[in-house]
């Protein structure tokens, strides 16, 4: 575990709902218990905390059920935050709500160039110093051109090719520098080579697996969170030395997220990245 405690931006679930289908998972408008989403979501910020975690909220807002989801608030790298700009108009003004919360913080907001979409951690995430990034349903491949400019950092960007894996992180999760769990149907023949040959120990997750979101997972140090019920990626998690937790994170599924949706992780340090 780090010597700092790794701060984690959640949102509590005070106005969670499915209230309209910008996702193949709300198109069930199966109702969330508002209870149980409390619950579960109370579950996942007590298990990070016990893991060292440094959990930082940001106020909920009555008109945007999915701020819940933090991960997509944008992509933090040092002091800086590369703000989302979101595809759907549904989600489009939780940006200016997370830009207060991060510039309050001192953080220096940098936003995309105009016409270019880009849903933040969910759809780019770090493996050392290799930034992996989802295109298609939600980001544009223009935002990654951008991203590894500013940052002169490679950026692989992977294409997404199904409907429910619509966020990078529904189909793929670094953990740690070696290891990241990956669903290959969810990328074209392109992508998967992208992922085998860039990641050294790339861990594949079966299909029925893949759709209980256990590619949403939280990694912190060899510690491992995912949503319950994924047995065969447990296995492979644990025979590489990952100490797995699991929690019961079907409220959020309703609306196509899981644990990695809820969190977005403030401290990627700038040395972890080279600068120009
Ligand atoms: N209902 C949300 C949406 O469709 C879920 C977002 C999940 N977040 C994620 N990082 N995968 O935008």
């Amino acid at each position: 575990m780090e010597s700092q405690a790794p701060r984690i931006l959640m949102c509590p679930p005070d106005h969670y709902a499915v209230r309209y289908v910008i996702n193949p998972w709300m198109r069930s408008r199966r109702k969330v218990d508002p209870a149980r989403a409390h619950a579960q979501w109370e579950a996942l910020r007590e298990t990070l905390v016990s893991l060292g975690a440094r959990v930082l909220t940001v106020p909920p807002h009555p008109d945007l059920p999915d701020m819940v989801f933090t991960a997509n608030a944008g992509l933090p790298v040092g002091d800086t935050v590369f703000l989302s700009r979101f595809r759907h108009v549904q989600r489009r003004a939780e940006a200016r709500l997370f830009g207060s919360w991060f510039r309050a913080r001192g953080f220096d907001v940098v936003e995309l160039p105009p016409g270019l979409f880009f849903e933040g951690a969910g759809d780019a995430l770090f493996l050392g110093d290799v930034l992996f990034a989802g295109y298609r349903f939600r980001s544009d491949v223009g935002a990654h051109t951008f991203l590894a400019e500013r940052l002169g950092i490679r950026v692989l960007s992977l294409e997404l090719t199904d409907r429910r894996f619509y966020h990078l992180d529904t189909c793929f999760a670094p953990l740690g520098l070696e290891t990241a769990l990956y669903y290959p149907r969810a990328l074209d023949r392109y992508g998967r080579r992208v992922v085998e040959a860039n990641v050294p120990d790339p861990v594949s997750v079966p299909k029925a697996e893949a759709l209980s979101f256990a590619c949403n997972a939280v990694a912190l140090g060899r510690h491992v969170i995912l949503h319950r019920g994924a047995p065969k990626t447990r296995r492979r998690l644990e025979a590489r030395g990952f100490q797995v937790h699991e929690l019961d994170l079907s409220e959020f599924l309703k609306a196509g997220g899981s644990a990695k949706c809820l969190c977005l992780e403030l401290d990627r340090a700038v040395n972890e990245v080279p600068r120009p």
